[in-house]
């Protein structure tokens, strides 16, 4: 038979959820890989949508979203974001994932480059293979408060670059950009006829500092902005995100909606009205939550000696698995932060995300993430010290051993 997509053969899938999927073996594991908010949804966004459900709200809607919908994100991006659009600029889509795919899919021609953070979204990295562009990373280390480099950035720019995306607060280093990082940004976007794509996924979740969306300095609709209901909300199952753009890509997203997935489905987009209009005590109370945690994670790392990134705001932390202080520095093969977390899961049950999966300058980090109970994070961080201290005397063995140790469900 004809061989399948090369594009999709070849690429490897998201080793958080390999991670994921791997610790169900062990159910009494530690379970700090994914970035699922460990609260229920609150309970006026299920009333909502059980009113939805029991009017028969249940057909299709706008291929955009509800009309309604979208004149509720207008409400709250003047409210929250200082953001002052019209619906026409609104496009609903699955969760913050499927407005960056069809972001992507407008943007993009066929083997156009797009420069994406690295330490980034792993998903950024899969979708853009999946549109046959060029991800090129561009580096935001640890040294420079995970922000971009602007050398290191013009350096990358080439006659088919298109698109800078910018991810603040990011996933996975919970770096806050700043007004004139942003600014940066934009003129950088400006100066390079690019397009700025910024992934606002943990817009509400900030601990210091203040989130700024770059759309609002933009008078030439260079901008697209994603925004979407998962973390803020605990709605990560309900799928519903929405793209801020000019008509014409609005237009343009609307368009391939249809053959992709004709709408969102209409309960969680009434349940998402009631989300964006509701009371808001229930984002201030899940933040004072990931707040508490942060600062107990960076307590215990300098307990248990670890190197950590300082989030100022998504609720992820990285932990430094190369360096340990009083230990030898560890030699890092390529794909070291995959071996690290699937020896962790073997040997102490507990599940990380593997940096490799946010790029390859994150290989030196597990991340962890706040979606965790204070007694979880406790535990998981004293077993992971416990690992990682012994660990410089076991060297990091090439991948294929431990990988094929810890079996690879459904591959
Ligand atoms: C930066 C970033 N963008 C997008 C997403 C996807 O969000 P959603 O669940 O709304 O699709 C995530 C989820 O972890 C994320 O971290």
């Amino acid at each position: 038979m004809k061989a399948l997509s090369k594009i999709v053969c070849g690429m490897d899938r998201s080793p958080i959820r390999f991670i994921l999927d791997s610790a169900a073996r062990f159910p009494d594991a530690i379970h700090l890989e994914i970035g699922q908010p460990d609260f229920p949804t609150p309970k006026h966004i299920i009333e909502a949508a059980v009113q939805a459900a029991r009017h028969e709200y249940t057909g299709y809607t706008a291929n955009s979203g509800m009309r309604e919908l979208r004149e509720a994100v207008v409400v709250k991006l003047a409210r929250e974001n200082d953001l002052h659009v019209q619906p026409k600029n609104v496009m609903v889509t699955i969760g913050a994932m499927q407005a960056v795919f069809s972001s992507l899919m407008v943007l993009l021609e066929h083997g156009d480059e797009i420069l994406l953070p690295d330490p980034g979204y792993g998903n950024f990295y899969m979708a853009s293979r999946l549109v046959y562009s060029k991800a090129v990373a561009y580096p935001t280390i640890a040294e420079e408060s995970f922000v971009p480099d602007f050398e290191a950035l013009e350096r990358l720019v080439t006659d088919r670059t298109k698109v800078l995306l910018v991810n603040s607060p990011s996933n996975p280093t919970g770096a806050v950009y700043s007004e004139e990082v942003l600014r940066a940004c934009l003129d950088f976007c400006r100066r390079h006829d690019l397009y700025l794509l910024s992934d606002e996924t943990y817009d509400r979740l900030v601990f210091e500092g203040e989130h700024h969306s770059p759309a609002k300095w933009d008078d030439e609709g260079r901008v697209v902005s994603i925004f979407t209901a998962s973390k803020t909300y605990s709605m990560t199952g309900w799928r519903v995100g929405y793209a801020i753009a000019r008509p014409d890509i609005v237009d343009a997203m609307t368009k391939i909606q249809e053959p992709m997935v004709s709408c969102v489905n209409t309960v969680a987009q009434h349940a998402t009205i009631a989300a964006l209009l509701g009371p808001q005590d229930c984002v201030s109370d899940m933040l004072a939550h990931y707040r508490r945690r942060r600062d107990l994670v960076v307590e215990l790392a300098r307990e248990h000696g670890l190197t950590i990134s300082y989030p100022h705001g998504a609720f992820y932390v990285l932990v430094d698995i190369s360096e340990q202080p009083g230990a030898p520095t560890r030699p890092l093969v390529d794909g070291a932060s995959m071996d690290f977390g699937c020896q962790l899961l073997e040997a102490e049950h507990v599940a990380v995300a593997p940096g490799i999966g946010f790029g390859s300058l994150c290989d030196r980090y597990v991340r962890i993430s706040l979606c965790a109970s204070e007694q979880a994070l406790t535990e998981g961080l004293a077993r992971l010290a416990r690992y990682l201290h012994a660990a410089p005397t076991r060297p990091i063995v090439d991948g294929a051993a431990s990988r094929q140790a810890v079996r690879r469900p459904g591959r």
